[in-house]
């Protein structure tokens, strides 16, 4: 396996490896810890069933069944959702918007989700360049910047994050097909708090946990007060030096981890232009050794 990172602030690429076969744990260990080091890496090149996918994205944690998926899941797997603008005989093959927005996955959930293991199968593309990628932004960088004062006066503080604020930002857009959540989903998905502050997982660093799809306000503090600090807050994160943006090709494996970045799938591709990938969510419940990430 041979890791080249992007050289800008999150993201390399990895060749050489063949993600259709179970991987050694040494090599597994390597993964894990350029995952923390780079926040998402693409492997290069795969060709790999949906049970492959998920006996991978398995090794990270457990496997989450979305709420959202619906009848967009994998026949006989589903915990692998499909994400598709692609329509056939009328009927919609995938969520066609899934994360067109700054957020990281299921801050919005008690069990917070540590990575993702997307599958590209069919990529849009427009002059021979790629559309629809993902865009990432670093809230290693994020918290290490932030004033001092605020790193002192958010410590312990936490914010309240709800499934239905990013549901209903999808809901609002133009041709949006989203209905209202159902009672039963809601009642699901009711807002739950997070520190806004986290340890991570692989390199035992503080990350900047919080993010505009989902943080609604701030624990014990005044509305005037919260909605202030939380506009700072991501403002502050999404400036464009912490950010990277993956351009897609078809046969890649995207793994991210959602704790110590933010991401956004730019919505830049029409209903003609296929996208049309499967994806995992792993759930963040497995213990990394503290400092697994030696740097
Ligand atoms: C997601 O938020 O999981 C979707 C990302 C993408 O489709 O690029």
């Amino acid at each position: 396996m041979r890791i080249e990172p992007s050289g800008q602030t999150l993201g390399a690429s990895v060749f050489d490896l063949d993600l259709s076969q179970p991987i050694d744990d040494a090599t597994f260990a390597d993964l894990a810890r350029a995952l923390g080091r780079y926040g998402a890496l693409c492997v290069k090149d795969q060709s790999i069933e949906p049970a492959a996918q998920k006996a991978f994205a398995s090794r990270l944690g457990t496997l989450e069944i979305n709420v959202a998926a619906g009848p967009y899941t994998v026949p006989g797997h589903p915990e692998v959702m499909i994400l598709s603008n692609v329509v056939k005989d009328g009927k919609a093959t995938g969520l066609g918007d899934a994360g067109q927005g700054w957020h990281t996955d299921m801050s919005y959930s008690k069990e917070i989700a540590f990575a993702n293991v997307l599958y590209a199968i069919e990529i849009p593309k427009r002059d021979g360049k790629p559309l629809g990628s993902t865009l990432f932004a670093n809230m290693h960088a994020a918290y290490d910047d932030l004033p001092s004062d605020m790193k002192e006066s958010l410590k312990g503080k936490v914010a309240i994050h709800d499934f239905e604020k990013f549901w209903n930002m999808m809901r609002a857009r133009p041709g949006s097909t989203r209905g209202p959540l159902t009672p039963e989903q809601r009642a699901k998905k009711p807002p739950v708090p997070h520190p806004i502050f986290l340890t991570h997982p692989i390199t035992g660093k503080p990350v900047l946990y919080c993010n505009p799809g989902y943080a609604m306000h701030i624990e014990g503090m005044d509305k005037k007060k919260s909605d202030e600090t939380l506009a700072f807050l991501f403002e502050h994160q999404l400036q464009e030096k912490y950010q990277f943006a993956h351009e897609w090709s078809e046969g890649d494996v995207l793994i991210w981890e959602n704790i110590g970045t933010l991401h956004n799938a730019v919505a830049d591709y029409g209903p003609d232009e296929p996208r049309y990938i499967h994806r995992c969510q792993v759930m963040a419940d497995k213990v990394f050794e503290p400092g697994f990430l030696a740097v």
